[in-house]
């Protein structure tokens, strides 16, 4: 049996958002949204997500019948709803009678009442409307047939400073560092440029005209303060969810990586399954386009699946043409829908579901891609392109559920993120660890193998490969992670700027990098940074373990390293650290590590990667490929393979297929041996046998 988020629907889930509430003055339009959604096929509406104003136009007046009637017709036809919490969107009302839950921005003026996702969720007015409203939501709706999921608020983010959020803080602080101010004052080094703390009642986080970033202890603290107040709401948002619907999962929207200041597991840990909203900017002029965005989903969709506790998730949001935001909102070329939703699945999506279903007559969004128009109408090429969609993903239902198998996981790392962006020194326009990990990530994809995101402190012992991008930040537990994980037989691979401070951004004393120091069995003395279009050269040893025979090119930074016990593979080829360390390998009880002191180009580090993937013995999903195919896979637990393969070039390509094994195409039944040819955008889905 394959593990499908909820057993009413077996198969892939295909709809977007739905907003009935914004059209309860016109209920021909719903009619017309009934019949519009039998003939586009989907069959899963996210719902309720602003509605709260009409659940509740004043405070304590509630009126529920509408949403009765559309769940109603729901179920009547087949179709299901993850029913959404409305915090999201507050109404005026609420803001008027109890101004504390707009919120306070970093220069410490307050909100009016406007726009969305920016209440404060320290306020307890906030947290007992929002109480209510989910307690009203779950008792009538948590056991209609068509309710599938949850939906908690939407796209969660953001910061308050307000008087309530920084009491909090403080109240916060003195368990974290048990009342002692001194630690306190310790962990910020806050003797710099006389910021010593004597009264907990000094405390104020970041502010642009204030303590800005001179202290990085505190803006780190802040982040964790912020991720624990909003899981804590979310918390609290989820009891009566969970009192009256127990069997009903529950997810939240992410967006990718966004927001920095969010630890995203403080949330996920809460949910049954994840999902996430993208919104890639297909077709721009960058070159090459459509493969590097295919990167950059690729990460997004690794992370979301990764941050599962269940492995399970969907894509809760995309358009199905264009957005209203972005500076050039193209609308998706033909075959792009196609390939972009497909991609989501092949990286393990259950779910393909769009930002919306109709759009509306006014507000800012009015222009935003949807699937049904202004006019209603269901013979435009956007709602022709998603019925057709909908047609495949009925076919490929047997991939609803299949999991994906890492091997190789990639340390993507909060806390360093949050040291990182804050720090002073390096490359500044090149410090973005996030931009660095995804470069990793993207040379992984690129082999057209999968690839699990993980945060330093989680469990390793599954994956054969673990890459440790510029892991800066180090608590000494991560680095006894890192080290049991390498002891019992793993491969790791770091690279520069690892091991430079703590978790509070204090450095580590006895040489960098800090407690990585025995398993690298290197000591690093000091980083150079190089200006844009300087380049280095790594220099490799004849007959160096990583098979390396071609000098390659460094850019960026470059880290002189001594050896304490780590051979050495490749040199410097340039500069006064010229024929020192560049690259070392290091055997810790039954594994080993490598580290790479410095940044490599994007060639050198395909190569580096694809040598670490041999040495490692971590098969392809598909090998040798013409540029612009790529390969996902999913396993079924019935010994079934799908196997994506994704042309995102602009033109067509032939992949060739393992000659070893039998491939049948999921949508049409045929066999397919040894060579498959895409069509520009084409995605082909092949159950796999050996
Ligand atoms: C976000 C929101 C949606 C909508 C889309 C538009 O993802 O969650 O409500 O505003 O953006 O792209
Ligand atoms: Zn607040």
């Amino acid at each position: 049996m394959n593990k499908h988020i909820n057993t009413r629907v077996p198969g892939i889930w295909h709809g977007g958002d739905y907003n009935p509430d914004q059209w309860l003055h016109k209920p021909e339009i719903i009619d017309r949204d009934f019949e519009l959604m039998e003939k586009a096929g989907c069959n899963v509406f996210s719902i309720g997500i602003f509605a709260w104003a009409a659940y509740e136009p004043r405070e304590g007046e509630f009126h529920f019948d509408w949403m009765k009637d559309v769940l109603d017709r729901m179920h009547q036809t087949g179709r299901f709803a993850l029913l959404s919490t409305p915090s999201g969107g507050r109404p005026r009302w609420l803001a008027q009678t109890y101004p504390e839950v707009l919120r306070v921005q970093q220069n410490r003026v307050r909100d009016l009442y406007g726009q969305r996702h920016n209440h404060c969720y320290t306020s307890p007015a906030m947290r007992e409307k929002v109480r209510q409203i989910n307690t009203e939501l779950a008792r009538r709706f948590g056991d209609h047939p068509a309710v599938i999921a949850w939906h908690i608020s939407n796209e969660i983010q953001g910061e308050c400073y307000c008087p309530l959020c920084q009491d909090a803080f403080r109240e916060w602080l003195k368990t974290k560092y048990k009342g002692d101010l001194d630690a306190l004052n310790q962990n910020y080094w806050s003797s710099f440029w006389a910021h010593q703390y004597t009264d907990w009642s000094q405390i104020e986080p970041f502010s642009h005209h204030g303590d800005n970033d001179v202290i990085h202890g505190i803006n780190i603290d802040w982040k964790r303060f912020v991720t624990h107040q909003t899981a804590d709401f979310f918390r609290e948002e989820c009891v009566p969810l969970r009192q009256y619907a127990p069997d009903i999962p529950i997810t939240t929207n992410l967006m990718g990586y966004y927001p920095e200041e969010l630890e995203k597991r403080a949330l996920t840990e809460q949910c049954d399954f994840t999902s996430w909203d993208t919104y890639p900017l297909w077709h721009d002029d960058q070159e090459p386009n459509e493969l590097a965005w295919g990167a950059h989903v690729a990460f997004e969709a690794d992370y979301t699946r990764s941050l599962s506790k269940s492995g399970r998730f969907v894509q809760m949001e995309a358009t199905p043409s264009n957005t209203n935001w972005q500076g050039v909102a193209k609308h998706k070329r033909p075959g792009m829908h196609h390939l972009a939703s497909l991609q989501s699945v092949a990286h393990g999506a259950d779910g393909v579901l769009y930002f919306q279903w109709r759009s509306g007559r006014s507000g800012c969004e009015k222009f935003h891609g949807s699937i049904v128009s202004h006019d209603g109408r269901d013979d435009t090429r956007v709602f022709q392109d998603v019925a057709a969609l909908d047609k495949r993903l009925r076919a490929i239902a047997p991939v609803a559920g299949s999991a994906v198998h890492a091997k190789v996981a990639l340390i993507f790392d909060t806390v360093t993120r949050w040291a990182v962006s804050g720090t002073q020194g390096f490359h500044k326009d090149h410090k973005d660890y996030v931009e660095v990990c995804k470069k990793w990530h993207e040379a992984l994809w690129m082999e057209n193998v999968s690839v699990d995101l993980r945060e330093s402190d989680e469990d390793l012992s599954g994956y054969d490969l673990v890459i440790a991008p510029m892991l800066y930040a180090l608590r000494p537990e991560t680095a006894d992670n890192l080290k049991r994980y390498v002891a019992k037989g793993g491969t790791l691979f770091g690279s520069c700027i690892t091991g430079y401070v703590n978790e509070n951004d204090l450095c580590w004393m006895n040489g960098f990098p800090g407690p990585l120091r025995e398993l690298y069995g290197i000591r690093i003395e000091e980083l150079d940074t190089l200006h844009d279009g300087d380049k280095n050269q790594l220099i490799p040893l004849a007959n160096n373990p990583l098979a390396l025979s071609e000098p390659g090119m460094l850019e960026t930074y470059c880290e002189r390293i001594h050896p304490e016990g780590a051979d050495v593979l490749a040199h410097y080829g340039m500069d006064f650290y010229k024929d020192e360390p560049v690259l070392t390998r290091h055997r810790f009880e039954k594994g080993k590590v490598f580290y790479l002191a410095a940044q490599p180009d994007d060639a050198l580090r395909k190569t580096l990667i694809h040598n670490l993937l041999n040495q490692c013995d971590i098969p392809r999903h598909l090998t040798k490929q013409p540029t612009g195919i790529i390969a996902q896979k999913r396993h079924h637990e019935n010994g079934d393979t799908f196997l994506f393969v994704m042309n995102f070039g602009e033109s067509s390509a032939t992949a060739k297929l393992d000659p070893e094994t039998h491939y049948r195409c999921l949508e049409t039944g045929t066999d397919i041996s040894r060579e498959l040819n895409l069509s520009p955008y084409e995605v082909r889905i092949l159950n796999l046998k050996k």
